[in-house]
């Protein structure tokens, strides 16, 4: 079979670790490297023996690429996704699919109209963990309530981009790998509020710390709550995870997860079942959409998470309860 050939936008921490991946993977080929930062994408490329080309829309335009990987920053994922597919090439995007709902409506239609490959790289794809959570949630009857609480000292490696409200998008955004999973699980929200405090704002939008909630109500029931702390005084990262259900309470609180009853505690058996990586499967992904119609399940679980994150981000600006 012909390789499958691929550009990769973007020149960073995640543009490496897809070019690592995708040239240890046979059927793939990496020919291309755009970037508007010349230096690390000349050097990326230079790894990778492929072509760099500072502009990513002289990339997209290529002939001799079937699919872009899309590794800039949050701003330009939506924008980068839409101009890849509209030039019917497939794309794998990194989270978030977008800053705009309007944008991820459109990549996802534009992915289906041209049977076009889209996906977002969120791993609980191929994660066992997220399995048996699946399947243990299915014995365990109605939501009541998720919550999930992370309290971070980190501000990310370059944090004049992560905490930086027009590129990154809000803490919910910019963590949407928090919310995927449970949009996963429980499906759309009805409704959504946010709240937020930004220590040290500036006009730009940037600032050195931050609280953020989200909550919502699940279509079919049962409470969703997130609350993220970046940049604060502890000494290290907290996290703690629940799925409280009728019939039994799922926890996490870093040790691994945790299935109580009104009668017994017992440990969440999670298999060891090889998968495939996202890579993989987005390469397997294209090589059978000239037969099938591309399975875009996930990417419409992606679009619900980021209609949720850019609700909260519009509850906190309006100040009021949005209706989705
Ligand atoms: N899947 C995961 O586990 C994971 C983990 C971390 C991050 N992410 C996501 O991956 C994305 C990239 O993160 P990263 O850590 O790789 O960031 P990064 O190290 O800052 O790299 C981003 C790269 O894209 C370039 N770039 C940004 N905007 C561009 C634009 N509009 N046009 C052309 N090039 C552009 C940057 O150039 P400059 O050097 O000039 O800025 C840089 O080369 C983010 O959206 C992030 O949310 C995913």
């Amino acid at each position: 079979m012909r390789n499958i050939k691929i550009g990769i936008i973007g020149s960073g921490g995640m543009a490496r670790h897809h070019a690592e991946r995708f040239s240890s993977i046979e059927t793939a080929e990496v020919v291309a490297i755009a970037s508007r930062n010349e230096q690390t994408g000349n050097q990326l490329a230079t790894e990778h023996a492929a072509t760099f080309i500072s502009d990513w829309k002289q990339l997209i335009k290529r002939d001799d690429i079937d699919g872009v990987i899309i590794c800039t920053h949050n701003n330009s994922h939506g924008e980068i996704a839409i101009t890849a597919l509209q030039t019917d090439k497939h794309a794998f995007v990194e989270y978030p699919l977008a800053n705009d709902v309007n944008e991820g409506e459109e990549a996802l239609h534009l992915a289906k109209t041209r049977h076009r490959v889209l996906r977002v790289s969120h791993p609980e794809v191929v994660s066992n963990t997220h399995a048996a959570l699946k399947q243990k949630i299915g014995e365990l009857s109605e939501l009541l309530l998720t919550s999930f609480v992370r309290l971070t000292p980190g501000r990310g490696a370059r944090p004049e981009i992560l905490f930086n409200l027009p590129v990154s998008g809000t803490p919910a955004h910019f963590f949407i790998y928090h919310i995927y999973p449970i949009v996963d699980l429980f499906g759309e929200a009805a409704w959504v509020e946010g709240a937020a405090c930004y220590e040290g704002l500036t006009d730009s939008g940037q600032y050195n710390r931050f609280v953020n909630t989200v909550t919502i109500e699940f279509k079919r029931g049962g409470i969703g709550q997130w609350s993220w702390a970046g940049g604060i005084a502890i000494n290290a990262s907290e996290q703690h995870e629940r799925y409280v259900l009728t019939e039994g309470t799922l926890s996490n609180d870093g040790s691994g997860w945790q299935c109580s009853t009104l009668t017994e505690v017992t440990e969440l058996t999670i298999p060891k079942t090889p998968q495939p990586t996202l890579q993989e499967l987005w390469l397997l992904e294209i090589q059978n959409a000239t037969q099938h119609a591309p399975c875009l399940v996930d990417a419409e679980v992606a679009l619900s998470a980021i209609r949720i994150s850019l609700a909260s981000a519009q509850s906190i600006r309006e100040n009021r309860r949005i209706e989705l």
